[in-house]
């Protein structure tokens, strides 16, 4: 006589591979989900959530965010923090949905996904005073203006021809606490190559710039320094939300995909950030990874203009420089100018659509091969 009990190796055999087919099946539903060009990420949804997000941290009790997946189900994250909810998102790219251990679990449609909890992770940081803060970013601006490097970036944006600009806007540019987990110096370093680079865009263009910048790692007493030196600190999501075509944004080894993001959002007149040939596999430790999506963009409505002489910036006293020397330029090219997610067939569609062809294509359908 059989039975139908199966020993424990059978077992979790059967389990391994249960979880390898239904990890298959959803990772090819996530791939035809985004080869058919719908966006992972949107403006609307982006400002729903934050919506969401400030009224349960208005009513300080726990509360349900709710939000659509990819294929349009609507799903539920629960805020339960009793003692003062402390929504915050997290964003996960096209590789992070279709890596096989993720380190956030969560349904592979849900490309944002609300937790609760607190983040910085640094909130029992020493904190410099405002005053501090301010002295400490007013002197790294007189070291890097005071540089051979100033004058370099100078020059380039005087020689190149930029779409208008009326905005810059930093993404995870870092925490200024000085026992932050990574050095403040960087950070120091980039917010105030904003304001350099602010300050050369407005002699050029004879109209003001605002400058802008969203990291979930400050505190109160940065946000006061830095609006004291004249960048706005904003929190997620109304950094992306203020991104349009007449936008630099600026990334350094962000800890968000903000690349991918920006590539379904908009095209900015010009990004500094990381160049996008360098890294082309998947390493799940590199959240920023360049997608097809980003790469097509670049390569279709970009130009690259070279930024060396301005990325080889070392840290004074330090042989660090305080960019990713990978760091470069893309200007948009002008033609491009009235870039509206719709005009590029960006709609959310069901799975099940089939990916059109011919004059409708979605912008993206060419360049994903290599997913
Ligand atoms: C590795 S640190 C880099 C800091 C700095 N750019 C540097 O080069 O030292 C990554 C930064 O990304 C920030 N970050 C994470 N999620 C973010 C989000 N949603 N929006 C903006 N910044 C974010 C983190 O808080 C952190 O400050």
């Amino acid at each position: 006589m059989g039975s139908n009990a199966q020993n424990p190796q059978d077992e979790a055999l059967s389990s391994a591979n249960e979880e390898r087919l239904q990890y298959l099946a959803e990772a090819t539903r996530v791939r035809h989900i985004y080869k058919s060009g719908v966006p992972l990420f949107t403006k609307e949804k982006m400002r729903d959530l934050g919506k969401q997000m400030a009224a349960i941290k208005t009513t300080g009790k726990p509360g349900i965010i709710y939000t659509a997946d990819l294929q349009g189900n609507t799903m539920e994250c629960s805020i339960n923090e009793g003692d003062g909810p402390q929504p915050y998102m997290i964003y996960r790219g096209i590789f992070q949905l279709l890596d096989k251990n993720p380190e956030i679990s969560g349904s592979r449609l849900l490309p944002i996904l609300v937790l609760d909890g607190e983040y910085p992770p640094e909130r029992f940081s020493k904190h410099l005073s405002v005053e501090k803060l301010v002295a400490q970013l007013y002197d790294a601006k007189a070291q890097w203006e005071s540089g051979p490097e100033c004058p370099e970036l100078r020059a380039l944006i005087s020689k190149t021809e930029f779409p208008h600009v009326r905005k810059i806007v930093g993404f995870g540019c870092g925490s200024l606490s000085e026992d932050s987990k990574f050095s403040n110096r960087p950070p120091m370093f980039q917010h105030t190559f904003m304001l350099t680079l602010r300050d050369i865009l407005q002699q050029k263009q004879g109209v003001t710039v605002q400058a802008f910048a969203q990291d979930p790692a400050y505190n109160v007493r940065h946000k006061d320094a830095l609006s004291a030196v004249g960048i706005k600190a904003v929190d997620d999501p109304d950094g992306w939300l203020e991104v349009d075509d007449e936008t630099i944004v600026f990334t350094v080894f962000p800890t968000v995909p903000v690349r991918q993001i920006i590539a379904d959002i908009a095209r900015p007149a010009a990004m500094i950030w990381r160049r996008v040939e360098r890294l082309q596999r998947y390493s799940s430790s590199f959240l920023d990874e360049a997608s097809p999506r980003v790469k097509a963009m670049v390569r279709d409505h970009y130009t690259e203009v070279d930024f060396t002489k301005v990325v080889n910036v070392k840290l004074p006293g330090s042989p660090d420089t305080f960019f990713d020397d990978i760091t470069t330029l893309y200007v948009r090219k002008e033609y491009q100018r009235r870039w509206k997610p719709r005009d590029r067939g960006l709609r959310p569609k069901s799975a099940q659509d089939k990916p059109s062809d011919g004059g409708s294509r979605p912008l993206f359908l060419t360049d994903i091969t290599d997913l």
